[in-house]
C-alpha cells in the first residue's frame, strides 16, 4: 500500500469518527436505557383502534349534568380512545399501578412476571412508559399527575416521570405512612411508608387549593368572617430571642392609637384614641411584629382585631389556615388496611381485593388538586378508590367533579369489585345512605382497520359506525335518542350529538332540518379527509359540524409514533 493510499484511508476514518462523535454527542448524556419489549395490547393497534362499546344495563343515573365512566380493558386502550375524547381536559390524574415486586402481581402479555425474570424492570419501564406518555397529552395546562410507588420501582418511575414531565416540574415526592406498625418477620427494614410522585403539567400554570388536611389544624382556626376561617395571634413579637425585645430593636417599640370602639387605628395620636404599646401581661418591653407602615397596610386588609383585656388594649393579627404541606404524610387515616381493606369489605361484604388504597389519602389528594368542577382521571383504578373519593367530596363541598376510572378485567375486578363498589356507594349499602351521583360503564373494543398508516375506505366507513360512544364521551352527551343505517343521534339538556355515517348525502340535508331546532349541535359527518363539510351548513349558527373519521385516525397515527 502506497503513503497517499494510506493517508486518504486515514482521513476517510478520521471523517467517519467525527461523524459518529457528532452523533454521539446530540445523545441525552444520561437517564433511563431499558430494551423495549414489545407489547401485543399495544402491536395491536397498528391494524385495528380501540373505540367505546356501553354496556347499558350497568348504567346509574341521577339527572346529575355530569357523568361518571368506568371503562373496562386494557388501560392502553382507553388512554388511546381519552387522546381522542379528553385532550387537555383532565384535571388529575392519580395512579396506582402494579409495585412489579416480583411476588407476581403484574401480568405482561399475559404471563405474570416474576423475580427471575431479567427483563422485570424492561418490562415494567415499557409498559409505563407508554401510558405515561398517552396521559400526559391529556393534562389541563393546569394539572397535577400523582403516581403512588414503593421501593421496587421507586428510582426507575422518578427518572421516567422526570423524563416525560420535566425535571422542572416535579413538585414533588411524599412519604405516606400506610402501615406504621411495619411487618412483623422482615429480615431487615420493615416498610411502613410508600411514595408518591407529584408532577405538574406545567409547575408555572398548577397550584394547590386552599385547604386544610389537617383536622387538628382545621379546628384550631375557629372564628370566622366574611373571608372564612381564622384564628387570633398576638400581634407582639414574642419569639424571634433577642430581637424580641426593645431594648435590641428599639424601631420596633412603637405606640398604635386605637378608637374608643377599637375598630380604628392609627400611628398618630388622635382625640380619645387609647395607646397600645407591644408590653406583654408580665411588664416585658418587646416590639410589635412589623414597622408601622406594614402595620397599617395589615389594617387595610382587615387583618388587625383589638381587644380590651385587664383594662388594656391588646392587639392581634388574623391567621388563615394555608398551611406549609410538608411531604411527609403520616395521618392515622392513611392505614391502607383499616381505612382501605376494611373500608372496601364493608361495602363488598367480603374481601374481594388485596391492598385499595385508603379512602381518606385519596380524598385529600383530590382535595388538594382539583376544584369543584374538575376531572378526575384513575387508569388503574383497581377497587375504585379514587371515584369513591370523588363521591364523598362533591358531597361534602356540593361540588360536581367527574371522575373516569379505567381499569382491566383481571379477575373479574372491574365487573366484581369497581363497578359494584361505586354502584352500592351512590346507591347507598346497609345503613349507608347513598352519596348520589351516576355511572356509565364501556369496554374497549377494536374494530379492525387493515393498516392504520392507509386506512382501506370501507375500514373508514366501518369504524365511523362504531366511533358513535366515544363520540358522546368526548361532547359529553351520552344518551341515545335514534340510530339507523343513516344516522346516531345522542341528546343532553344542554346539546345535541348527531353522527352521519354514510358516504352517499342524499339524507344529510334532511338530518340538519331535524337538528336545526335544537339549542346546541355537534354534527359529526363522514368525510374522506379534513375540513370538507365544516362550511356546509354555516346558516345554522347553533350547528358545529366535525369530519370523522379522520381526526380519529390521525390521532391514533400519532400515538403510534409515540410508542
Ligand atoms: C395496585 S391496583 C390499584 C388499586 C387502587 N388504587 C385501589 O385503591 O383499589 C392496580 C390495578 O390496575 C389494574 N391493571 C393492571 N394493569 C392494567 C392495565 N394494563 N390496564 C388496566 N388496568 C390494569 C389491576 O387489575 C389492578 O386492579
Amino acid at each position: 500500500m502506497t503513503n497517499t493510499n494510506t493517508q486518504n484511508e486515514l482521513k476517510h476514518r478520521i471523517t467517519e469518527l467525527e461523524a459518529e462523535i457528532s452523533i454521539l454527542k446530540q445523545q441525552k448524556k444520561y437517564g433511563l436505557v431499558w430494551e423495549d419489549k414489545a407489547e401485543d395490547v399495544v402491536t395491536n393497534c397498528v391494524s385495528s383502534v380501540p373505540v367505546l362499546s356501553e354496556v347499558t344495563s350497568k348504567k346509574v343515573s341521577d339527572n346529575m349534568p355530569s357523568e361518571n365512566i368506568i371503562i373496562e380493558g386494557d388501560n392502553y386502550h382507553a388512554l388511546s380512545v381519552l387522546n381522542y375524547t379528553h385532550r387537555k381536559k383532565i384535571d388529575l390524574i392519580y395512579i396506582d399501578p402494579p409495585y412489579n415486586t416480583g411476588a407476581r402481581d403484574w401480568k405482561y402479555n399475559n404471563d405474570y412476571v416474576d423475580k427471575e425474570d431479567s427483563y422485570r424492570h424492561s418490562k415494567w419501564l415499557s409498559f409505563m412508559a407508554k401510558r405515561l406518555l398517552l396521559s400526559r397529552n391529556l393534562l389541563t395546562e393546569e394539572g397535577f399527575i400523582a403516581c403512588a410507588i414503593d421501593h421496587y420501582e421507586l428510582f426507575t418511575l422518578g427518572s421516567l416521570m422526570d423524563n416525560i414531565f420535566g425535571e422542572q416540574n416535579r413538585i414533588g415526592i411524599v412519604t405516606v405512612v400506610h402501615k406504621p406498625e411495619g411487618r412483623q418477620f422482615a429480615n431487615f427494614l420493615s416498610p411502613s411508608n410508600e411514595f408518591m410522585l407529584l408532577y405538574a403539567k406545567n409547575k408555572q400554570s398548577a397550584a394547590f387549593q386552599e385547604v386544610v388536611l389537617d383536622k387538628d389544624k382545621e379546628q384550631e382556626f375557629n372564628l370566622t368572617d366574611e373571608n372564612g376561617n381564622y384564628k387570633l395571634k398576638n400581634f407582639i413579637r414574642l419569639t424571634d430571642g433577642k430581637y424580641s425585645l426593645r431594648e435590641n430593636k428599639p424601631d420596633g417599640f412603637y405606640p398604635i392609637y386605637v378608637s374608643a370602639d377599637l375598630k380604628e387605628f392609627s400611628l398618630k395620636k388622635l382625640p380619645k384614641y387609647r395607646e397600645a404599646l407591644p408590653i406583654t401581661d408580665r411588664g416585658v418591653e418587646r416590639v410589635w411584629k412589623t414597622f408601622g407602615d406594614t402595620f397599617m397596610q395589615k389594617v387595610a386588609n382587615g387583618a388587625i382585631v383589638a381587644r380590651e383585656e385587664n383594662e388594656r388594649i391588646v392587639l392581634y393579627e388574623k391567621l388563615r389556615p394555608s398551611q406549609v404541606l410538608v411531604t411527609h404524610w403520616n395521618k392515622t387515616e392513611y392505614h391502607g388496611y383499616h381505612f382501605g381493606t376494611k373500608i372496601l369489605e364493608e361495602i363488598l361484604g367480603s374481601k374481594q381485593f388485596d391492598f385499595p388504597k385508603s379512602l381518606h389519602l385519596l380524598k385529600d389528594v383530590v382535595k388538594l388538586t382539583t376544584k369543584p368542577n374538575s376531572v378526575i382521571l384513575d387508569f388503574f383504578a383497581g377497587s375504585g378508590t379514587t371515584g369513591h373519593a370523588v363521591l364523598e367530596l362533591n358531597k361534602e363541598d356540593n361540588g360536581n367533579r367527574q371522575f373516569i376510572l379505567c381499569t382491566n378485567n383481571e379477575n373479574k375486578i372491574a365487573e366484581e369489585v369497581t363497578y359494584p363498589r361505586i354502584k352500592k356507594v351512590i346507591k347507598g349499602y346497609g345503613d349507608v345512605a347513598g352519596l348520589g351521583g351516576s355511572i356509565r360503564y364501556y369496554k374497549t373494543k377494536l374494530v379492525d382497520v387493515e393498516k392504520l398508516q392507509k386506512v382501506p375506505d370501507e375500514k373508514r366507513l366501518s369504524l365511523t359506525y362504531q366511533a358513535g360512544e366515544m363520540i358522546a364521551l368526548r361532547e359529553n352527551t351520552f344518551d341515545e335518542v335514534e340510530k339507523n343505517e343513516w344516522w346516531q343521534v345522542f341528546s343532553s339538556k344542554e346539546k345535541t350529538v348527531a353522527i352521519y355515517f354514510q358516504e352517499d348525502k342524499k339524507k344529510l340535508r334532511e338530518l340538519v332540518k331535524k337538528l336545526s331546532n335544537n339549542q346546541e349541535v355537534a354534527l359529526y359527518v363522514f368525510s374522506w379527509s379534513k375540513n370538507e363539510y365544516t362550511n356546509e351548513f354555516a346558516e345554522y349558527t347553533n350547528i358545529r359540524v366535525e369530519d370523522i373519521p379522520e381526526p380519529i385516525i390521525e390521532v391514533y397515527k400519532e400515538i403510534n409514533r409515540l410508542k
